[in-house]
């Protein structure tokens, strides 16, 4: 077997961040994925050896694929039975909805527990395999909680890392999990556990002092002769390319044609929403449906685009979720719209970031409302897009989001009348205000964008081990040269934690 070629620094995530398509010959290729951590990590990567390690997609035998912008791919492979119950099953049908509020109720099944335990240990061998000694692992989200605590076991030489995209539930919901604990001490076996808000870190700590009886602050835990860095990294998007991308001749071309193929009404109504149970498509429907019935929206004048992309559509409550935003679509459509004016535009197809970025150009209010979200990355590029500072953004209160981008016109989900209202305000805003809170949010983007989240994460991943001393250096172009571990040795190294 040839020899495994290892990288100072690996990321793991459940999906590689690739995407097949067929080439004109009828060929499979394999393309970087648009947008997501891949572009984040690209800039920082450059002067570093680094292995992505991840599924990709299907539940055939690990393909071997090409290195991607000189990221290695390690393929871990999904049998179906891996695929029904731990990908569909622990993590999205009980994980993904406790995490959410229960918005709607969590499954538990023993087969799916044992699933997620055995697709973790294989990530977490794969892992083992292609990290150098003394390198750093930056392990990604609910899918994979366990691994941070079976690399430890495996490989207590690295440095790992573990952050957490969707929100970390308070206590009460957390405390329903039959295998708690085991979830607990699978992210305690990383040096540094990262959320996208403060109080996920805060509900962290408490239940690590309520399920372990741990020592536990909000910002370090100590478990045996360890501590633990726990903290807020909210993530962001690569802003300077989304605005960039807005900015072309072409996209505003294309923003100008989507808006006469609209029927050129006086305003433009965005949502781009994965089809997600969390992201409160029906309540916004709703909304929008009592809007139109009093008068308050005219269907000649303001048109709703509702981009709902299907996503995990093996899985009951998704099917459930589609079925019913499509009949609600349909009827709003029947009674509301016109021959050759519908009220509302439904499509639920993937778009590539051109037409997205001409969508978001054309959209005079966006509505993201989702009752519960991580942070919410749609509403980030909304405000990136905007690059004549106009247009208004609606908010949930409820995704991360909300906590930076404050000059949005937030609102309470589950509040019909609030929603209602918020949505009457962002239309009726004047361009003075909506220019004064459009730029606020652009500024605060422009700086705290994906390469700063993902520079803060690994400064603060370096810090206090055995890689001080050699801190992620700035280079002049502003990306981040991840240090190269010195030790030779894959035996234990030791770390001096100073928390
Ligand atoms: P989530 O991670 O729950 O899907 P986010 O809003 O954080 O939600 O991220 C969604 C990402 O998917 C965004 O980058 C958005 O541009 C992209 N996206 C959403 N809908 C589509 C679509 N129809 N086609 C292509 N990309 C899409
Ligand atoms: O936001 C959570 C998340 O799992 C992302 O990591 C991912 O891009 C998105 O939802 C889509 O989910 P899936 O990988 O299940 O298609």
């Amino acid at each position: 077997m040839p020899e495994m070629r290892q990288s100072s620094l690996v990321v793991v995530a459940n999906r590689l961040p690739i995407d097949d398509s067929q080439a004109p010959d009828g060929a499979c290729e394999w393309r970087r994925s648009p947008g997501g951590l891949v572009s984040a990590l690209h800039p920082l990567l450059r002067h570093t050896p680094a292995t992505w390690v991840g599924w990709a997609g299907g539940t055939g035998p690990a393909p071997a694929l090409p290195d991607v912008d000189g990221v290695r791919m390690h393929t871990v492979a999904l049998s179906p039975e891996d695929l029904r119950d731990h990908y569909e099953g622990f993590a999205n049908a009980t994980l993904w909805p406790l995490y959410h509020d229960s918005v709607e109720q969590p499954q538990h099944h023993r087969r799916w527990w044992e699933a997620y335990q055995r697709v973790n240990q294989r990530f977490a061998e794969a892992t083992a395999e292609v990290a150098e000694p003394g390198g750093m692992v930056w392990v990604q989200d609910y899918h994979l909680q366990l691994v941070p605590g079976q690399l430890r076991t495996l490989r207590p030489d690295l440095r790992i890392g573990f952050f957490l995209h969707v929100p970390f539930p308070p206590p009460e919901l957390f405390m329903q999990l039959p295998r708690r604990a085991e979830l607990l001490r699978g992210m305690l076996g990383a040096d540094l556990v990262g959320f996208q808000r403060v109080q996920a870190a805060h509900n962290f700590a408490q239940l690590v002092t309520r399920v372990l009886e741990l020592p536990a602050t909000d910002r370090r835990i100590g478990i045996d002769d360890r501590v633990v860095r726990i903290g807020a990294f909210p993530v962001s998007i690569d802003t300077a390319e989304m605005a960039a991308l807005a900015a072309r001749p072409d996209v505003a071309a294309r923003a100008r044609r989507l808006r006469q193929d609209l029927g050129d009404p006086r305003q433009v109504v965005l949502s781009v929403d994965r089809m997600d149970y969390t992201k409160g498509i029906e309540q916004r429907l709703k909304a929008y449906s009592e809007l139109l019935a009093v008068g308050d929206v005219k269907v000649r004048d303001t048109v709703l685009v509702q981009v709902a992309m299907p996503s995990r559509e093996r899985v009951g409550q998704y099917q459930i979720l589609r079925e019913r935003i499509e009949r609600e679509v349909g009827r709003i459509n029947g009674e509301f719209g016109r021959v050759g004016e519908p009220a509302i535009h439904y499509l639920t197809q993937p778009f590539d970031r051109v037409e997205l970025a001409a969508l978001y150009r054309v959209a005079d209010v966006m509505a993201v409302t989702p009752l519960r979200d991580g942070m919410n990355l749609v509403a980030k590029e909304y405000v990136a897009a905007r690059v004549d500072n106009t247009g208004a953004l609606l908010l949930s209160e409820f995704a991360g989001t909300a906590a930076e981008l404050s000059q949005a016109y937030l609102v309470n989900p589950h509040d019909l009348e609030g929603l209602k209202q918020g949505l009457r305000a962002a239309l009726r805003a004047s361009p003075a205000d909506s220019t004064q809170r459009m730029r606020a949010m652009r500024a605060h983007l422009h700086q705290h964008d994906i390469r700063a989240w993902a520079r803060s994460y690994l400064r603060a991943l370096d810090e206090g081990g055995a890689l001080v001393g050699r801190s992620a250096d700035t280079n002049s172009d502003g990306t981040v040269r991840v240090p190269r571990p010195s030790t030779a040795s894959s035996g234990p190294a030791v770390h001096q934690s100073r928390g």
